[in-house]
């Protein structure tokens, strides 16, 4: 529970003694890595490599336990730039943390929920059945060492039985 870049900078330190005397420990999840993007850049004035100080520490931090510890890390991130040419337009998934950060990510998972049908725009929204018609869709790509990418697209409803794909 951080409550600012410089205690998740702490806590990814101390996060290694964990690790090390851990090796069952695989897999790290951060929710959220741009959870203090808006206090850093408020803090760090005019100054942009003071805005990203402390989350390229920490990427860096993390890009070396990568490589130590061999796990996988799964963070997720707001988007911030919205569209206002229409939800089709690119501009929603640029990547906006600094490049430290995004020297790290092999893959990224687009979450967005898919245009609301009429039966979704009604004034109740917090009707069970029409939740259950939501759909959402998560555009996957990735990218490894060698440069080449891969995309896909798939669509998922969350029900009560938990996530399901369509
Ligand atoms: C911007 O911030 C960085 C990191 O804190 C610092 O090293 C640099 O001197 C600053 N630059 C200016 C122009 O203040
Ligand atoms: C809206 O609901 C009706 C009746 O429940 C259904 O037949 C129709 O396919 C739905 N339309 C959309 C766009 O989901």
């Amino acid at each position: 529970h951080c409550s600012s870049s410089s205690q998740l900078l702490l806590t990814l330190h101390f996060l290694e003694t964990t690790l090390s005397s851990r090796s069952s420990l695989a897999l790290l999840l951060i929710d959220s890595i741009s959870a203090f993007y808006w206090s850093d850049r408020s803090e760090g004035g005019a100054n942009i490599s003071k805005q990203e100080e402390k989350l390229s520490k920490s990427s860096e931090l993390l890009g070396r336990l990568l490589r130590d510890y061999r796990i996988t890390i799964f963070a997720t991130c707001h988007t911030i730039r919205r569209s206002t040419s229409g939800p089709s337009s690119s501009d929603t998934d640029r990547p906006y943390l600094c490049r430290t950060w995004q020297r790290l990510v092999t893959h990224r998972l687009l979450c967005s929920r898919q245009e609301a049908g009429p039966n979704q725009t009604a004034s109740d929204r917090g009707d069970r059945e029409q939740r259950r018609c939501q759909v959402f869709r998560v555009h996957c790509t990735s990218s490894s060492s060698t440069g080449t990418k891969g995309s896909r697209t798939s669509s998922f409803r969350v029900t009560d039985g938990g996530v399901e794909f369509i």
